[in-house]
């Protein structure tokens, strides 16, 4: 049952207010015993001619209280209270009969939108940072659809780029073949680390890479094979990562897709008179929006990342006729967004304004920035490895006797640095902390999974329930606060999505645990006063549950059922 619109109503039908007005004026009070809403009479002053506490005590006396336990004017406030029964039976009976799909709603229904997160580059090691762009996107691909969106789950792969052309300079001259196939990722940055420390000593390098970039490029196919080989091997990789992660993906079409799309681009660019040359190279001069040019040729001919990404731009568009672009990317490239976006728009694409750059921070471990230059990465499959074996001997420490233990610490090692990423404002950076990260009492991934696994074996001991419910008997403050919670699952949906922030949600389970424990802290269930009581807070547990697997489920993280 929705009472804030039931609240609406019952003041709509007293005043010179259309109803939806009614609704937007209508607060949550600070404090809960304060009531459940809040109308404040200020507005109605005006017309009224009267003062605000006047309107509100006589609003009270007229008003019907039905499906209320009470109203109160306090000031220029009329508060309203639920019936505590009401709400208890409508919205615990929702989440049961509607399960997994508790949340869920259809608002989204016809739009399409274009989720682009992960992209890893070739080569390269899928590094901490790049699991923030994981996260966030596949939080954010799974919130949009559980509200009717059509999205499509979009794998922007760096898999071109000069960088490629150092690379092939590099295989031939220093590449270990029995370590390229045994360790394929951590063979290839070797030897382009090794690459660059040359290239200190040695600049003529790096004409040498241009040189087979260019031949790249010209699609030769010597290189082309080596190419094609890199992708390979790093694919084989990234996979690993994303079996581990369950994370899925439309479409891997990455930079190197958009090679043979660029000259249409360009030529449009030139054809809308925004083409300017600058010492040799093509740029869209972008002075007038505080920015620098955005290069779209560099002297040499080749093409850039920001030529790419305004082919993928458009394509996207011609393929998905989305809704939204999402572009899920560290916050380091925020200018570039800016520019690629500007440029679309003064191509005329007034689309442009539909794609959003979702940035977030930097990941430290022990206050080391991670970078790929100098070769002091930290691998994510090493990471959530470590996690696995951490969480393990806390597993072993707790509960030795649990029965799959491997599987439980797989799901919330995995889960535990799933929560650490989705956990904050994604602007902000995240520092790691084992300690910190894997405790089971703190805002934490396992904290949230162990409320659930203590739910479900309440449940599991004591079985079904059937028959009648009073839930006249979920009168308690702890017991109303965590229904209140409970039932505000879709709310807090709808602003992660207008926010376009997953933290939203982690925050908002940590919320349902937190009350859950309070909850079940204060009250006995075994041991509850009479069978009805009993009863009534077991259809609680069973809810707790239900929203809880279906929070995490939004954040990607799987629950155990005991741990
Ligand atoms: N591959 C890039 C990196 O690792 C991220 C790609 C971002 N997406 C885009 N459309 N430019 O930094």
């Amino acid at each position: 049952m929705d009472f804030k619109k039931l609240v609406a109503e019952r003041i709509a039908e007293n005043i010179e207010l259309p109803i939806e007005k009614v609704e937007e004026l209508i607060e949550i009070p600070p404090k809960s015993d304060m009531g459940d809403f809040a109308f404040p009479c200020f507005q109605l002053s005006k017309t009224l001619r009267k003062a605000p506490v006047a309107i509100a005590s006589e609003l009270n006396e007229k008003i019907n209280k039905e499906g209320f336990e009470k109203v109160e004017n306090l000031g220029p406030y009329l508060n309203f209270f639920i019936d505590k029964e009401v709400f208890a039976k409508s919205t615990l009976e929702k989440i049961i009969s509607e399960g997994d799909k508790y949340g869920n709603s259809n608002i989204g229904e016809g739009k399409n939108v274009a989720v682009e997160y992960s992209s890893p580059n070739i080569a390269k090691p899928f590094h901490v940072g790049h699991l923030f762009s994981t996260a966030i996107g596949n939080s954010l691909y799974k919130i949009m659809n559980s509200q009717g969106y059509n999205c499509v789950r979009l794998n922007h792969l760096g898999d071109w780029g000069t960088q490629f052309g150092k690379l092939i300079s590099a295989y031939k001259k220093w590449v270990d073949e029995e370590a390229l196939e045994k360790e394929p990722i951590k063979e290839l940055l070797r030897i382009y680390v090794k690459f660059h420390d040359e290239a200190e000593k040695d600049p003529s390098l790096e004409d040498e890479g241009r040189m087979y970039f260019k031949r790249l490029e010209e699609g030769r196919e010597e290189e082309t094979k080596l190419w094609e080989r890199f992708k390979e091997l790093s694919l084989k990789e990234f996979n690993k990562v994303y079996k581990m992660l369950n994370v899925e993906f439309d479409s891997y079409n990455g930079e190197s897709f958009y090679g043979d799309k660029m000259d249409a681009v360009v030529e449009e660019i030139q054809q809308k008179g925004l083409l300017t040359d600058s010492n040799g190279a093509k740029v869209v001069m972008l002075e007038e929006y505080n920015m620098p040019p955005c290069i779209i040729k560099k002297s040499d001919g080749a093409t850039i990342y920001a030529t790419r990404d305004l082919a993928a731009a458009m394509y996207r568009k011609k393929t998905y006729d989305f809704y939204k672009s999402i572009y899920v990317v560290g916050l380091e490239q925020s200018l570039h967004f800016k520019q690629v976006f500007t440029t679309l728009k003064l191509m005329g694409h007034e689309w442009a304004e539909d794609c959003k750059h979702i940035g977030f921070g930097l990941v430290r471990f022990s206050d080391k920035k991670l970078s790929t230059r100098k070769g002091e990465v930290i691998f994510l499959e090493d990471l959530l490895k470590e996690s696995i074996d951490k969480t393990m001997e806390v597993i072993k420490e707790k509960n030795n006797d649990l029965e799959n233990k491997e599987e439980v610490a797989k799901k919330v090692g995995i889960g535990a640095v799933i929560f650490t990423y989705l956990k904050n404002n994604r602007e902000r950076d995240i520092v790691f902390s084992w300690d910190e990260m894997l405790s089971f009492d703190g805002e934490t991934g396992p904290y949230v999974q162990y409320s659930y696994a203590r739910a479900k074996s309440i449940l599991r001991k004591l079985g079904d329930v059937s028959g009648e419910v009073d839930y006249s008997k979920l009168s308690s403050k702890e017991e109303f606060e965590l229904i209140k919670t409970l039932e505000g699952f879709n709310n807090s949906i709808i602003y992660a999505i207008d926010k376009l922030e997953p933290s939203i949600i982690t925050r908002y389970v940590i919320d349902v645990a937190k009350g859950f424990n309070k909850f079940y802290n204060q009250y006995s269930i075994i041991n509850a006063e009479d069978e009805e009581t009993k009863k009534a807070r077991l259809k609680l547990v069973q809810s707790t549950c239900v929203v809880i697997k279906n929070a995490l489920d939004l954040l990607g993280i799987e629950v155990v059922e005991e741990m």
